[in-house]
C-alpha cells in the first residue's frame, strides 16, 4: 500500500492507511499499547490491542490501520491530527531504536553540546532543531528567487585554491602531485567573483562555503555560508538597495518582523560617536523581547588601518604597519583618490565599504571594487608590499584588470547569522546541520584525525613534535 502523510490522515477518516515513521512516544496499558507516530508532516495517535508493546521509542516503522473520528470528549485541539486516531491492523519495524544516549523531545538546551554534537542526527530530529533545518532552506530560496528574478547568475568558484587576502589565516591542503606545494581552501570567492566580472557575467551570485581559521565564537565558525554576490556598472545605492528589498523580503516571508521598513544608515564616525562601536543593537528591550529584527547600513569606512600587533595574519599582510579595515580589493572614495595615489594621508582614505548590521550582529559587507591595476596596486604598496611580492599575490588580478574590467561592486551576506536571527537563536551551531563544537572537532565524525603514514609520504609530509 502507498504510504500516507500523518498529517492527511484528518481527511481519511474510515479509510485504511499506511503510515511510515519514528515511535515519538509509547504508553503501555496492559492489552492496549498507544504511540504517537511522527514523520515530517506531524504527529498522529495510534492504538495497538495486543500488539506494539515491543516498540522502543524513536524507532522506524511502518504500520497499516483503520483511521478513526476521535469521540467529541477525546479530541485533541492542540494537536492537527487531534480529531483521530489510528486503529493499527499490522506493523513491521523496519529499524529498532536501541536506549537512547540523548533525549529527542525536548528542546536540547540542557544537553551537553558534544553529547549533541556526536549523536547531531538524533539531536536533529527535535522539532526546535527541524524547524531550524526547512527555515534555512526556505529562506534560502526566498533570496534565490529574488536573485533569479532579477537575472543574477549561479556560479559555483574553487574550493582548492590560493589564498585569498579576507584577513583571516587559511587552512591549507598538501599537493600530491607537487611536492612542499600547497592548496588554501578559501576564505571567500572574493577574487573569482570579481574575475566573473572580467568575464562578463554582469550579475553573479553563489551560497558559497568560506573557510577560515579564526577564533571561534558563538558568532563564529571555521566554516559558514555566505550568500555571496557581485554587479558590473552597480553603483553603492545599486548593490545597498537591491540587498535590502531582497533581504526584507525574505526575511518577511519567512514571518520575520522588522523594526524599519528603510534600513538606516550610517556613517562609520556617527556609529562609533552614537553607539562607541560598528555593529550595534537599535533596538528597545520591548522591541528585543518581541523578537523584532533592526538592520541598518554603516557605510564610509576607513580604508585602512594600523596593525594590530597580537594578530599574526595582520602582521603578514600590514608589511609596513598599515592594512586593510575590510577588503583590500575597495575603492577609495573619489576625493580620496589622489592621497591613495600618492600614499599620504592614509588615515583618511575612505572606502566605498558598506556592512548590513542587525541586532548587534555583523550581517554582511561589501564594496564598490577598484577595478583599475594602478589603484589596487597602490592598496597594496601602502600595505608595504614589494613589486615582486604584488606580483606573486595578486598578479593575476592586475593582468585581468589589464583586458576589460567592468566598474563592479557586491556584497556577502552572512546566511548563518542571518538564519541564527531570524530563529531568535544566539548561537551559529543551531542553524548549521552539523556543526563543530567550540574546540574545532567536527560532529559526529572524529577529525581533526591522525592520517596514516603511507599517505603522508604520498604527501610529501612529515609530521614533528609539537614545540
Ligand atoms: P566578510 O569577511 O565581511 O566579507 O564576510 C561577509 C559576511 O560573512 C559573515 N562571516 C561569518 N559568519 C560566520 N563565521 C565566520 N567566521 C564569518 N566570517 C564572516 C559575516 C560577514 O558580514 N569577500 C567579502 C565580501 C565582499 O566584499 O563582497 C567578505 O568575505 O556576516
Amino acid at each position: 500500500m502507498t504510504r500516507t502523510l500523518i498529517l492527511d490522515t484528518v481527511h481519511q477518516v474510515g479509510e485504511t492507511v499506511t503510515l511510515n515513521g519514528w515511535v515519538d512516544t509509547k504508553r503501555d496499558h496492559g492489552k492496549i499499547t498507544f504511540i504517537d507516530l511522527r514523520d515530517r508532516s506531524g504527529v498522529v495517535q495510534c492504538v495497538g490491542f495486543k500488539m506494539m508493546s515491543e516498540l522502543t521509542v524513536e524507532s522506524v516503522v511502518s504500520l497499516t490501520g483503520l483511521v478513526k473520528a476521535r469521540p467529541e470528549k477525546l479530541i485533541n485541539p492542540d494537536l492537527p491530527t487531534g480529531t483521530v486516531e489510528i486503529e493499527v491492523q499490522e506493523y513491521e519495524i523496519l529499524n529498532k531504536a536501541e536506549e537512547l544516549p540523548i533525549l529527542v523531545k525536548e528542546d536540547g538546551r540542557k544537553e551537553n553540546e558534544e553529547v549533541r554534537l556526536k549523536y547531531r542526527y538524533l539531536d536533529l530530529r527535535r522539532e526546535r532543531m527541524q524547524k531550524i533545518v526547512r527555515m534555512r532552506s526556505a529562506f534560502s530560496r526566498a533570496l534565490r528567487d529574488q536573485l533569479y528574478a532579477e537575472n543574477f547568475v549561479e556560479v559555483e568558484t574553487p574550493l582548492l585554491t590560493k589564498s585569498t587576502k579576507e584577513g583571516a589565516r587559511d587552512f591549507i591542503v598538501p599537493s600530491r602531485f607537487n611536492a612542499g606545494k600547497f592548496y588554501a581552501l578559501p576564505q571567500s570567492p572574493q577574487q573569482y567573483k570579481q574575475l566573473l566580472m572580467t568575464a562578463g557575467v554582469e550579475r553573479y551570485f553563489q551560497f558559497a562555503r568560506c573557510i577560515r581559521d579564526e577564533d571561534l565564537r558563538a558568532d563564529r565558525g571555521f566554516e559558514f555560508t555566505q550568500l555571496d554576490l557581485e554587479m558590473s556598472f552597480a553603483t553603492q545605492e545599486d548593490v545597498t538597495g537591491f540587498v535590502e528589498q531582497m533581504v526584507k523580503t525574505a526575511m518577511k516571508e519567512m514571518g520575520g518582523v522588522l523594526r524599519d521598513e528603510t534600513f538606516p544608515v550610517f556613517t562609520y564616525a556617527e556609529a562609533m560617536e552614537q553607539y562607541g562601536e560598528d555593529r550595534f543593537d537599535l533596538r528597545s528591550e520591548e522591541e528585543k523581547e518581541q523578537g523584532v529584527l533592526a538592520f541598518a547600513w554603516v557605510i564610509d569606512w576607513p580604508f585602512f588601518k594600523k596593525v594590530d600587533k597580537k594578530d599574526v595574519a595582520e602582521v603578514r599582510d600590514g608589511k609596513s604597519g598599515w592594512t586593510f579595515t575590510h577588503n583590500p580589493f575597495s575603492m577609495p572614495h573619489k576625493e580620496h583618490l589622489d592621497d591613495h595615489l600618492a600614499g599620504e594621508n592614509i588615515e583618511n582614505i575612505m572606502t566605498y565599504q558598506y556592512d548590513l548590521i542587525c541586532n548587534g550582529y555583523e550581517v554582511g559587507g561589501g564594496s564598490i571594487r577598484a577595478h583599475q591595476p594602478e589603484v589596487l596596486k597602490q592598496t597594496f604598496r601602502i600595505m608595504g608590499y614589494s613589486d615582486q611580492e604584488i606580483e606573486e599575490s595578486i598578479g593575476h588580478m592586475l593582468r585581468a584588470f589589464e583586458l576589460g574590467t567592468p566598474p563592479h561592486g557586491g556584497i556577502a551576506l552572512g546566511l548563518d547569522r542571518l538564519v541564527m536571527l531570524l530563529a531568535g537563536e544566539t548561537s551559529l551551531k543551531e542553524t548549521i546541520a552539523f556543526p563543530m563544537t567550540s574546540t574545532g572537532r567536527t560532529a559526529i565524525m572524529d577529525a581533526p584525525a591522525d592520517v596514516s603514514d603511507e599517505q603522508l609520504k604520498e604527501l610529501h609530509l612529515r609530521v614533528v613534535e609539537a614545540e
